[in-house]
């Protein structure tokens, strides 16, 4: 748990970075994205916020998953006007992964890559996850919002984690060996990536194409052969990149073009 000098100062940094009305860092909530939409909802958060806690009881992950949320997870929402522009496009969960994928490379020893949407992975594991949700407008003073529900695993111990997670997950510190860094405490990893979101939206902003433009090199499933579960079928094929709005485009046997805006997607081991 962070002492509450260190909270205090993280909260005055990220004041300084002049982007949020009400900044909160808790001890423990159930999900911070369910407490954001809720006080959102009745108000007492103004838009855009940002809460951060040290503990989930109740995490949630995409697909109604469980979100194992253990000590050394870095776990935030964000929670911002949800826009006509987003709101038509599948793209903000993308900018989204692309910031962390910034963030922890600059700050990990290795690359890392966004695995479409928008988990985070690096050396072929998961490091992040994305959740991100929309909630309407309650009357016409207001916004319709989105919240963006960030883990990021800074300093996580997978011995106690669930079996499927032990093989599949990494923590941001297991790049660095037996060296203890500064660089890797909860609350810089959380600097680092606020600077960046700020600075992809803006390029986003001032260049609808910039996602598009840049999703390549930060592309983990580019070239891999993979089964998309959809609700009504699973297609099977080759990664390919996005479209203008944000579908994966998924190239079948038969060399069509299968545009995937949401669904399963795992790489097929050959
Ligand atoms: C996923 O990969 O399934 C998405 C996981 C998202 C987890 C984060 S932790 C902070 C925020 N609060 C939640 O309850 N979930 C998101």
């Amino acid at each position: 748990m962070l002492s509450e000098v260190r909270r205090a100062a993280a909260i005055q940094a990220i004041h300084e970075l002049d982007h949020f009305k009400k900044v909160e860092w808790f001890s423990e909530v159930d999900s911070t994205n369910r407490y954001l939409a809720r006080e959102c909802r009745s108000g007492q958060f103004p838009i855009p916020s940002l809460i951060v806690t040290d503990r989930q009881s109740r995490g949630i992950g995409r697909g109604g998953n469980t979100w194992w949320s253990p000590d050394g997870c870095l776990m935030f929402s964000i929670a911002m006007p949800w826009s006509q522009r987003d709101r038509e496009s599948a793209k903000l969960p993308l900018l989204a992964g692309m910031a962390v994928a910034q963030t922890i490379t600059q700050l990990a020893h290795g690359r890392a890559y966004v695995k479409w949407p928008n988990d985070v992975y690096l050396e072929d594991r998961k490091i992040c996850g994305i959740l991100m949700e929309s909630s309407a407008r309650i009357d016409e003073n207001s916004h319709d919002i989105c919240i963006i529900g960030i883990g990021i695993n800074c300093c996580v111990d997978f011995s106690n984690a669930p079996e499927e997670l032990r093989s599949t997950a990494i923590s941001l510190h297991e790049t660095f060996g037996s060296r203890i860094e500064e660089a890797i405490t909860p609350e810089s990893v959380l600097l680092h990536f606020l600077n960046r979101w700020i600075a992809v939206h803006e390029e986003w902003r001032s260049d609808p194409q910039w996602i598009q433009s840049n999703w390549e090199s930060w592309d983990w499933l580019s070239g891999r052969m993979v089964e998309v579960t959809l609700p009504d079928r699973v297609i099977q094929g080759v990664a390919s990149g996005i479209d203008s709005t944000g579908a994966l485009i998924v190239i079948d046997r038969f060399g069509r073009n299968e545009r995937v805006l949401s669904g399963t997607v795992r790489p097929i081991v050959t």
